[in-house]
């Protein structure tokens, strides 16, 4: 396929030849202007080339040898220049109908060309760096794409073109990465929330989309983020945490593990608690395993990132508005139509509204075993939060039947914590007792006791049972044949 650079001209000339030396591609980038739509539509939000770079006369005085060095300042300007040399020279229309396999193809000639032109001199590894960034920004998500690759990465977090930080280990931590300027950086943006048929621009500056990896995306532009377009993306782990890694990691004991086990199975309804990437998300994912094969289970997310092992889900998401405004679908309606499909089990992947008063009536229902994580510090703010989500969901009901309405519901709290040196832990296994006065009992039967850090900073500390020999759940569990092993598991705790 040839790729010569069309002509907004009446000229109708021929179209390069594939085989067509590039210098004579590029060479007539000079008289050619960038045609009236810069951005042709397969391509839609590919990077604007800045402002074009002095034009090479290498017939009459070469440029000078550049030797370049990654990600050095040099770099970039190269990286510029030969990008806009490229697209100067590419159909990036017809570019966008070939496979990735194809399209990088013919890029790298074109690139291998441009920078013998140029007189760049780069070893044969800073070509190929080149020639990836450069790929990632005509076909992929730009400067994004290496940290995209990488699966230990928790979060990234782009301020703006020249800040881009990573969570790495529970640690965030800035990143050399920087984009050519806050244009691209919207394009990349746009070209993210275009594949969920939404649009962020001035008018609309927040979006919430997903990548086709299934990693949750947020933006936020201009003029709303003072200092450039904003995005954060939490990357969708293939390999989810088990509860056995959590337990590697420290984040619970041997023993608490085995109790949340037997939470999981003996169907209590649990709340998991917890602040902005404490885990929760992880320790629902790890709960779910517990479910038996046999259960119908619906989950319900805003965006999809649990991972049900079980034969028998049905997954369920909500839906923003769209470009007009209409469609949404909210998680109070997928909850309550989740009651119209014979669930056994409901998870919802993130309590925050008034579907928290159709998730306690499921969970007093006869849909035992149902599981939602919701943002609270504690296990009784989190009880608290319910409250005041039910509250300003405009029931009117009296704070004492809310209050009646969660102890007959809510089995379990499970809160969730990032501590200071970035490790994750379950701080607290809460059982809700019950009602005195206007009061909910609560009472842990398993806490983390902070001790202290060690010489690199770490936390040390100590989950350790509270003494509880009878939880309120034991009768679950021991209608669930589980009482040996509950009555063991607490004699592991230690108190
Ligand atoms: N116990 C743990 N140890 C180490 N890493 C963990 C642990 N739990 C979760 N993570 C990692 O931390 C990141 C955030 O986890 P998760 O999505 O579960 O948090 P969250 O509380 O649901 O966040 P959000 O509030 O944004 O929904 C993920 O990359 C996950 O793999
Ligand atoms: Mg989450």
């Amino acid at each position: 396929m040839a790729f010569g650079k069309r002509s907004p001209s009446a000229v109708p000339a021929a179209p390069a030849p594939a085989a067509a030396p590039v210098a004579a591609q590029v060479q007539p980038r000079s008289e050619a202007k960038r045609p009236p739509t810069p951005e042709p539509v397969a391509v839609k939000g590919a990077p604007k080339p800045m402002e074009p770079p002095p034009k090479p006369k290498p017939e009459k005085k070469p440029e000078p040898v550049r030797q370049i060095t990654q990600q050095s300042e040099q770099y970039y300007q190269t990286k510029t220049t030969i990008f806009n040399a490229l697209i100067d020279t590419i159909d990036l229309s017809q570019l966008a109908q070939l496979d990735a396999e194809s399209a990088r193809d013919e890029i790298r000639d074109i690139v291998v060309e441009i920078i013998s032109i140029k007189n760049v001199v780069m070893s044969i590894s800073e070509q190929e760096q080149l020639l990836d960034d450069i790929c990632n920004d005509v076909l992929g998500y730009g400067p994004l794409e290496p940290l995209l690759a990488r699966d230990d990465i928790a979060d990234i977090m782009v301020n703006g073109a020249d800040t881009t930080y990573i969570e790495v280990n529970g640690k965030i931590e800035r990143t050399n990465i920087r984009f050519r300027d806050n244009a691209q950086l919207m394009n990349i943006c746009q070209r993210i929330v275009s594949q969920v048929g939404r649009r962020v621009d001035e008018s609309s500056p927040i979006c919430d989309a997903r990548l086709l990896d299934g990693s949750r995306v947020n933006v936020i532009a201009p003029p709303l983020a003072i200092d450039g377009p904003t995005l954060t993306i939490r990357k969708f782990k293939k390999d989810k945490l088990k509860l056995q890694d959590l337990v590697n990691f420290g984040s619970i004991s041997e023993p608490g593990a085995e109790l949340l086990r037997i939470i999981g199975r003996s169907r209590c309804n649990v709340l998991i608690s917890g602040g902005t990437g404490s885990g929760k998300t992880t320790l629902l994912n790890c709960l779910t395993g517990f479910i038996d094969p046999g259960e119908r289970v619906i989950t319900c997310e805003d965006s999809a990132e649990l991972q049900l092992q079980q034969p028998h889900v049905v997954r369920l998401e909500t839906r923003p508005p769209n470009i007009e405004g209409s469609g949404e679908v909210t998680m109070r309606e997928l909850v309550k139509n989740c009651l119209r499909m014979r669930p056994e089990r409901i998870i919802v992947g993130e309590v925050r509204g008034p579907e928290a008063f159709d998730l306690l009536q499921a969970m007093n229902t006869g849909h035992d075993g149902s599981m939602g994580t919701l943002h609270a510090n504690s296990p009784r703010e989190a009880l608290s939060r319910v409250e005041s989500m039910i509250t300003m969901g405009g029931f009117a009901l009296p704070a004492k039947t809310i209050r009646e309405m969660i102890v007959g519901s809510i089995d379990v709290v499970v809160q969730a914590s990032r501590l200071r040196d970035g490790s994750r832990r379950i701080m607290n296994v809460t059982e809700v007792l019950g009602l005195e006065g206007d009061t909910i009992v609560l009472q842990d039967v398993l806490k983390y006791e902070i001790e202290g850090e060690d010489a690199n900073g770490k936390v040390v500390g100590t989950h350790r049972g509270t003494g509880v020999g009878r939880p309120r759940f034991w009768d679950r569990a021991s209608y669930y044949s589980m009482e040996r092993e509950l009555a063991a598991a607490l004699d592991a705790l230690g108190a």
